[in-house]
């Protein structure tokens, strides 16, 4: 048993679709949610500046709130920074990367895949090393999707403009005939129907979310360190307009996004 509450990062609203599968799977764990709005977003910016702001939210979530595991909720962070970031701290530290190539690889029939991502997870190779590692015999296509971050930063989850830039931007999955394709960012299950609506139905949507809560689970489990006792309400915190994140983050979330503070970097 320890009481202690599990760390949550992304640049923004992403790691709420990884939020909301601790919250179903370990609904009393305690959360503590920092959205890196004011710096969102990290997938155009260079590998260095995402790899201070991870170390620098880990961190505080260690020194500030002794958290007991913190999850790289942000695959351009987990691109960036996660093996520095287990090297750096004892903290446990699980990022989305891992996570999200086992799920694809379970669902793929045909092995020819795809992954999605901002174009610092997919400039990054992390995924192209991951897949290989993980099956050699498997074809991966990867498309970098600027712009799809912005439009779910805004709430704007089903518009023309959306829908105009998923059919551009996701030709080269259509051409490649995948049979399932990983959502490589953790904003983009909020865009799933646009998505879907792009690719085809016949593809499987594949997201890391409900895996890496059951990586996490199986950890806390190893370790000993699952909480018991009455769940408590989630807490999240916002590097940018504090009421914006509560008033779009509810909507994607649903009603545990209630406590909403301000965060800023040191
Ligand atoms: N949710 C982050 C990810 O998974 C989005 C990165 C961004 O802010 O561009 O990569």
């Amino acid at each position: 048993m320890d009481d202690r509450p599990i760390g949550v990062f992304d640049s923004g609203f992403g790691g709420l679709t990884v939020a909301r599968a601790l919250i179903d799977l370990l609904p009393n764990e305690r959360l503590i949610y920092v959205g890196d709005t004011g710096r969102y977003p990290y997938g155009n910016k260079p590998q260095d500046d995402v790899r201070a702001y991870s170390h620098e939210i880990t961190k505080w979530l260690i020194d500030e709130h002794n958290v007991k595991l913190v999850v790289v909720a942000c695959n351009t962070a987990s691109a960036a920074a996660l093996t520095e970031l287990q090297a750096t701290y004892d903290t446990p530290i699980v990022g989305v990367i891992d996570a999200g190539v086992a799920s694809l690889l379970k669902v793929s029939e045909s092995n020819h895949v795809g992954v999605i991502g901002t174009v610092g997870t997919i400039g990054s190779g992390a995924y192209q090393s991951a897949v290989a590692e993980a099956d050699d015999n498997v074809r991966l296509t990867c498309a970098a999707c600027p712009g799809f971050v912005e439009f779910v930063e805004r709430g704007e989850l089903n518009s023309d403009q959306v829908r105009v830039l998923a059919q551009r931007l996701l030709s080269p999955i259509v051409d490649a005939k995948v049979d399932s394709l990983l959502l490589g960012c953790t904003h983009y299950p909020f865009l799933a129907r646009t998505i879907s609506d792009a690719v085809g139905r016949d593809v499987v949507l594949v997201s890391s979310a409900d895996e890496t809560a059951f990586q996490v689970r199986a950890m806390l489990l190893e370790d000993g360190t699952i909480r018991e006792g009455e769940p408590v309400a989630p807490v999240f915190l916002s590097s940018g307009d504090v009421e914006e994140f509560a008033r779009i983050g509810r909507m994607l979330l649903g009603p545990e996004l209630d406590n909403v503070g301000p965060w800023s970097p040191e």
